[in-house]
């Protein structure tokens, strides 16, 4: 193993691999909408157009390569005043296992804290991955106004304890 294979910490590596993670912007829609419908061709996300993630583009965070191609994307959506859903959670095939979804979701939950939401939660089909990043199962009944497919699993992470953390790596 080389010494560069040591480098395990996500921020780390990603800097190694020259990786930004960021705010959207209009100009990664396109990027976007792509890999949202790379997965949702498999029924893991919900698909998105373009029209729709524009109109959203500042509830999205990124990770881009030097290329400024979108590797791995999430997305913020208010679902009350304290509570923030996590949607749009995706990383390119080519580049799974590199900790660049645990980078945007924690991008996300930045933002989520800066926006004063206490918690985020996400209906997923991955649910050991947000079990990793510290999720926990919450019951899908508590959020009767989200419609969401009967057979996701409901995940919550409260954002409160580290929210200045969270909202200075904003
Ligand atoms: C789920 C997904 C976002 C993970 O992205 P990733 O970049 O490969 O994940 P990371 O490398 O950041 O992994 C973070 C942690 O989650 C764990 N993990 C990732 N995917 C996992 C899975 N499917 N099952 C169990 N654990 C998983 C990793 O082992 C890692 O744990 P560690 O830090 O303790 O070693 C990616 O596989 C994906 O885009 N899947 C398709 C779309 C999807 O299902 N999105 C989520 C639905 S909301």
């Amino acid at each position: 193993m080389t010494p560069v294979e040591l480098v395990r910490d996500p921020h780390q590596r990603a800097a190694r691999d020259q990786i930004a993670v960021r705010r959207a912007r209009l100009a990664d829609v396109g990027g976007i909408v792509a890999l949202v419908g790379e997965w949702a061709a498999e029924s893991l996300l919900l698909p998105r157009t373009a029209a729709q993630v524009a109109r959203a583009v500042d509830d999205y965070c990124v990770a881009v390569d030097v290329r400024g191609r979108v590797l791995a994307c999430a997305a913020v959506r208010e679902y009350s005043p304290s509570l923030a859903e996590l949607v749009s959670v995706a990383v390119s095939r080519a580049a799974h296992g590199r900790g660049l979804g645990r980078l945007v979701v924690h991008a996300a939950e930045s933002l989520a804290a800066v926006r004063g939401h206490a918690a985020v939660f996400a209906h997923t089909l991955q649910p050991e991955f947000f079990a990793a990043l510290g999720y926990e199962r919450a019951d899908r009944a508590a959020y009767p106004e989200k419609r969401a497919r009967p057979h996701t699993l409901c995940v919550r992470r409260a954002l409160a304890a580290d929210a200045s953390e969270l909202a200075a790596a904003a």
